[in-house]
């Protein structure tokens, strides 16, 4: 909320695993999303519609040890929080508990506001999400751009307005057009984080496999490529198999020695 005040850009990216969540902290990122994109960009899924509690709630531990600094968020994954308010506080209180998130992120407009007000009233910041919803984006039509006209412009910024009012902390607007999403930041009090969603928000939030080229699947026109890691990887696993076919790895530098007088045992031993 100060950020947003004081017109300072908030940066979150995601992070599934120890390494990237250190590094992350390193850099001084704000915030750190344990999205639900996990499943995709990690575990192959199609999908986020798959990914369950029991499969990022390791993650979240891997990132809180890697990070202590940004704010940690956590993804609630589809159908962990819809069914009532309480399922949804005690899926958000997993989280924090056995997480380590310090909030939760909940996908949805005015129809989970509910279930985000019951959330906050406890004591778990929440995320608002909307925009493009891949939990839902079957329901929606698929993956597209949410904001193309003034009535589905309406629709945004009431549940932007909802979200605020039910007392989420911040809202991630998904491929939302330019125009609309500077609307929603100038209209809501809390920040907006952007993804695909233009200039005109409060923060952005990539992808961190999108934005280092570790995803195979397709990567969105909205996710700016910084490095090619996957090129990096197989470049050095090349390398790697022409050294071990050649016999040139490993070099003397990696190898481990006997102490002298051990060594001169063993091969008097082998000449006997
Ligand atoms: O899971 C995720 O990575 C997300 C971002 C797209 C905001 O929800």
């Amino acid at each position: 909320m100060r950020m947003k005040t004081e017109n300072r850009r908030i940066v979150m990216v995601t992070s599934y695993d120890y390494p990237t969540a250190a590094i992350a902290d390193a850099v001084g990122v704000d915030s750190i999303l344990v999205g639900d994109s996990y499943g995709m960009v990690v575990l192959g899924y199609e999908n986020t519609i798959p990914v369950t509690v029991e499969e990022l709630l390791p993650v979240c531990r891997a990132v809180r040890r890697g990070a202590t600094h940004p704010l940690l968020i956590g993804d609630l994954p589809f159908m962990s929080f819809q069914v009532s308010s309480e399922e949804a506080i005690r899926t958000a209180g997993r989280f924090v508990k056995e997480g380590g998130m310090e909030a939760v992120k909940i996908e949805g407009g005015s129809e989970v506001s509910k279930i985000v007000a019951s959330v906050s009233r406890v004591g778990i910041p929440v995320l608002g999400h909307i925009g493009v919803t891949p939990q839902t984006a079957t329901l929606h039509g698929g993956y597209k751009i949410q904001g193309r006209s003034v009535n589905s412009s309406d629709k945004l910024v009431g549940d932007a307005k909802s979200l605020a009012e039910a007392g989420a902390f911040g809202i991630v607007l998904e491929m939302v057009t330019e125009e609309v999403a500077k609307v929603i930041t100038e209209t809501v009090s809390v920040p907006t984080i952007g993804i695909g969603s233009g200039r005109f928000c409060d923060g952005q939030v990539l992808v961190l496999h999108d934005m280092i080229g570790l995803y195979p699947g397709l990567t969105p026109k909205f996710a700016k490529r910084y490095v090619d890691v996957a090129g990096m990887i197989k470049q050095a696993l090349q390398d790697f198999s022409v050294d071990v076919r050649n016999g040139v790895f490993p070099e003397e530098r990696h190898v481990f020695r006997m102490d002298e007088d051990q060594r001169a045992r063993l091969d008097s031993k082998r000449k006997i």
